[in-house]
């Protein structure tokens, strides 16, 4: 397999591609503690080289041991240290897209401010000169309702029906264009592209819309920083941003469909197809080097192999191998080649 595409191939391809457990379209899956790898010398060939590292971490789970809730303490203490691994990786216009759920503390009905903790000590980290440069949220009305004994057994909590998603970069102006992830047009916007007319003039919001305004067709409307993954009220339009399947409970997709006939149960925790695609297209251009340090069924990587980016996959479990090579057999990819 040729992985050699224009961007500063030279150096991507001095990866221990021999020690990889697949390569596939432009990129390779390796096994491994994502921390020891990324420091070890095999990797320096990347340090400075990665366009974009997206990635959802194993998630907080505040398990409280008999003295003190020592998983909480290290979960924190592991997730900050990653900080300036990560960042060294990055290019000076590179980004960070890092999605992660809420946590509960174990056995009460209370959330846990361990992500934010771990998100603020992540970004002030000394040594990784990293600053958030925007949230986004991530919002799946079909969620299971969870935490389950407070939600369906007690009654009193809400369902907790959103992830985080927060884009960190080492410069304020990371590489970004947002016009290569529009949102289809409203039919209001549509109707209003069409007959030419609408009332100009000061809105309660104190805004002022010229008569020109809105006359302009741009392809689509800027995306928001929330994706409401399907409509609440299924008479209501969602307007994903026109990217790869913005969909993951599709259950019929080709992933699913192949997992479903070979008896393999799906990762648990995928992120959503088109939340990687969004950033992917969002954040980075053709050629460019996307990471995954928990990478899981490869959703990064599939991702990244249809948008004509090269990638690194890391996952500490070789479990999930085999599943996340079923994505490299979907015919889309070879449309796309
Ligand atoms: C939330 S899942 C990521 C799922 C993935 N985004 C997908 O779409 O399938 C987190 C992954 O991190 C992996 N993981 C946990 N600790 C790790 C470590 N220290 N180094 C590398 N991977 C690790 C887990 O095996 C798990 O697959």
């Amino acid at each position: 397999m040729n992985i050699q595409i224009e961007n500063n191939a030279n150096r991507i391809d001095k990866l221990p591609y021999q020690l990889a457990a697949y390569k596939r379209n432009y990129g390779a899956y390796f096994i491994g503690d994502a921390a020891k790898l990324l420091t070890s010398k095999d990797f320096d060939a990347i340090k400075g080289q990665v366009n974009l590292i997206i990635t959802s971490p194993p998630y907080p789970l505040n398990e409280k041991k008999s003295y003190g809730n020592l998983a909480g303490d290290a979960y924190r203490e592991w997730f900050i240290s990653l900080a300036p691994i990560l960042s060294e990786l990055l290019t000076e216009d590179g980004s960070l897209v890092i999605e992660i759920g809420n946590a509960w503390e174990s056995g009460r009905p209370v959330q846990s401010l361990l992500h934010l903790e771990s998100l603020l000590g992540f970004t002030k980290h000394k040594d990784a000169g990293l600053r958030l440069i925007q949230q986004f949220v991530c919002y799946n009305p079909s969620r299971l309702p969870s935490p389950a004994q407070w939600v369906t057994v007690n009654r009193i909590r809400a369902v907790d029906s959103f992830t985080h998603v927060w884009w960190l970069a080492k410069q304020d102006f990371p590489k970004a264009d947002n016009s290569k992830v529009l949102r289809p047009y409203s039919k209001s916007m549509k109707n209003l592209l069409k007959n030419r007319r609408y009332n100009a003039g000061k809105r309660p919001s104190e805004h002022v819309i010229s008569e020109t305004s809105f006359l302009k067709d741009h392809g689509g409307s800027i995306a928001h920083n929330l994706f409401e993954m399907e409509a609440l009220d299924p008479l209501r339009e969602v307007r994903l941003p026109n990217v790869f399947s913005f969909a993951n409970s599709a259950s019929n997709d080709f992933f699913h469909r192949e997992c479903k006939r070979l008896g393999i149960t799906p990762h648990p925790a995928r992120m959503p197809l088109g939340l990687a695609s969004f950033f992917i297209e969002f954040l980075t251009d053709k050629g460019d080097l996307v990471l995954d340090p928990f990478a899981g069924s490869n959703t990064t990587g599939y991702s990244a192999s249809i948008a004509g980016r090269r990638w690194v996959g890391i996952d500490a479990q070789d479990a999930y191998v085999e599943q996340s090579l079923i994505r490299f057999n979907d015919p889309v990819l070879s449309v796309m080649e």
